[in-house]
């Protein structure tokens, strides 16, 4: 197992903005599988390189209900953006809290994928929005940023009082009918 250790919000590191990929190397496919793991495991839909402490334009994606659609997307680019769609979102890096986000419904998207390889993808529905989410992530930004300061401070304080009750109860990690966790 070579799960990653996620970090969650307001932790500072989610602040940082990733640099480009500069080799796709054996090292970085060894990343991206760790990366994988990590999300399938957590679990979630997607998974930037930030939220687990590396500083890399680099972020996986598997929106399928079976998990049979893993991506990876290196120094990815929004090549074309259309319409708007709003979305109840969900974060690992900002664990058990849901908000509604307004996104592009449809994107263009350029990368390089694991070989190194240019492609791109024509995204829409969950794959868009999660694509987008992902892509704020190598930003430093996070989706509780679209909400006032008033509900960020409020979800800090949620996430501080449930890290509290993790310490002293066993988690429960049963998925819920809940919004995607990406
Ligand atoms: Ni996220």
């Amino acid at each position: 197992m070579n799960k990653l250790t996620i970090l969650e919000f307001p932790d500072p590191r989610l602040r940082t903005r990733a640099t480009p990929v500069e080799a796709v190397d054996d090292d970085l496919r060894a990343l991206i599988d760790a990366m994988f793991e990590t999300m399938y495991a957590a679990p979630g839909i997607g998974l930037a390189a930030t939220q687990v402490d590396v500083h890399k334009r680099l972020l996986v994606t598997d929106v399928s209900a079976d998990k049979t659609e893993p991506l990876c997307f290196i120094n990815p680019e929004i090549i074309d953006r259309e319409g708007s769609i709003i979305t109840e979102e969900g974060c690992l890096s900002v664990p058990e809290i849901y908000a509604k986000v307004e996104r592009a419904e449809r994107v263009r998207v350029r990368a390089l994928n694991r070989d190194g390889m240019e492609f791109e993808i024509d995204a829409d529905g969950l794959l868009a929005v999660c694509v987008q989410h992902e892509m704020d992530h190598l930003e430093g930004k996070l989706f509780v940023d679209y909400l006032s300061e008033l509900k960020r401070q409020r979800i800090r304080k949620q996430l501080e009082k449930n890290r509290k009750h993790r310490e002293t109860v066993e988690p429960s990690l049963g998925a819920g009918d809940h919004a995607p966790v990406i």
